[in-house]
Order: C-alpha cells, then sequence, then structure tokens
C-alpha cells in the first residue's frame, strides 16, 4: 500500500538517500547539482525532512515533494513547489498525482496563500503534464536557464491561481 504522509525527523538519511537519487538520476530536472549536496551535514538533512511530504510504499520512501513560501512583505502570498520526484519504477501509477493533491490539501490550509508557482524544463513531459492536470499553466520561458555539463537548457515557468 502507498500512502502520503510526513516523515519522522529521525528518517532524515532515507531522505537523504533519495534526494541524491534524484540528483543523480535525473540531474537535469533540478537546479541544485548531485556535487553540491552529497556532502550536506546532518543538521542540514534533519532541517529539510521536516519540510517534505513524502509518499511510502510497505514504508520505504519512493517519492516526496515540498513547498516554500516567501517570508516578504509582498510576496508572502506565493508558494513555490520543488523538489518533486518519483523513483523509477513507481512512476505513471499516480503517485506524483497523490503527492502533489496532498501538497495541495496543506498548501491550502494556509489561506493567506493564492498563488502556487514552480519552474520544469520543456523536456520533462511526465512533469508538464501532471502539472497541467492539476490546473497550472505555463506562463513564460527562461532561455537558458540552467547549464548542466556544458548543456543550457529552458525553464518554463507554470503557475495555479487558487
Ligand atoms: C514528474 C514525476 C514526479 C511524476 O511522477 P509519477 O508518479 O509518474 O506521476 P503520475 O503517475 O501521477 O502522472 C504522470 C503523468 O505524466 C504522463 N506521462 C508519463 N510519461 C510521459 C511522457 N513521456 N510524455 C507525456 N506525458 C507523460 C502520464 O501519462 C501521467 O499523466 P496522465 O495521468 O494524464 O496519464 C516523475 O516523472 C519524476 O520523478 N520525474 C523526474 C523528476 C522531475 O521531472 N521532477 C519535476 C521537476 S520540476
Amino acid at each position: 500500500m502507498i500512502v502520503v504522509r510526513k516523515l519522522e525527523e529521525y528518517r532524515w538519511s532515507e531522505y537523504r538517500d533519495l534526494r541524491l537519487e534524484a540528483l543523480n538520476k535525473e540531474s537535469i530536472a533540478f537546479s541544485s547539482s548531485y556535487d553540491e549536496e552529497k556532502n550536506l551535514s546532518e543538521e542540514e538533512w534533519r532541517r529539510r525532512t521536516k519540510n517534505l511530504l513524502f509518499a511510502l510504499s510497505e514504508d520505504k520512501l519512493i517519492g516526496m515533494i515540498g513547498y516554500i513560501r516567501e517570508n516578504k512583505i509582498k510576496t508572502k502570498h506565493v508558494a513555490t513547489i520543488f523538489g518533486f520526484y518519483v523513483t523509477l519504477e513507481y512512476r505513471c501509477q499516480e503517485v506524483g498525482t497523490r503527492l502533489i493533491d496532498s501538497l495541495f490539501e496543506q498548501i491550502e490550509k494556509s489561506k493567506d496563500i493564492v498563488k502556487v508557482k514552480l519552474t520544469v524544463i520543456p523536456e520533462q513531459k511526465a512533469a508538464i503534464k501532471l502539472y497541467q492536470n492539476c490546473g497550472f499553466k505555463i506562463v513564460g520561458q527562461l532561455r537558458k536557464e540552467l547549464c548542466v555539463e556544458g548543456t543550457f537548457y529552458d525553464e518554463l515557468i507554470m503557475e495555479k491561481l487558487l
């Protein structure tokens, strides 16, 4: 059975392993890099673990997603989604959809959030499809926003008004 929930902080090393797997296997999908994160401190991994939602199958981590809120007075109504990943063998089984639905349940509890945004590279077709299924619209394209091993990639800006 697959469940979506927060993870106990003491399981931080399982999150670390999933995050490093994501950065390693899907290097173009994330603006952070494996090499930048592989030596982060336990304290940092523990801090991050508390801020994410996870999908678990038989208690094993198989996916994750998070959001951050802007902290400035003029932009605190905006949330940004980050770190969305489902491990390869569980893809196309609606794990990603369940993660994002649960994230929206959390976001909607904060009545003052009125917009959710994210960036995604055009090559990540599954992610774009899933975001569109959830009501996100493409509102712009940043040219050559990422450089991964010498290749430049654009990023699409997507947003959803609540
Ligand atoms: C994006 C991701 C989390 C989706 O996880 P998932 O569990 O497979 O998601 P779901 O099964 O809920 O939905 C996937 C959707 O993409 C569609 N899809 C899968 N492969 C596709 C492709 N190559 N082209 C277009 N659509 C595709 C599926 O048909 C499904 O849409 P549907 O429900 O309308 O049929 C997963 O693909 C992933 O980890 N990708 C790599 C990391 C990434 O891109 N993260 C996002 C960074 S912004």
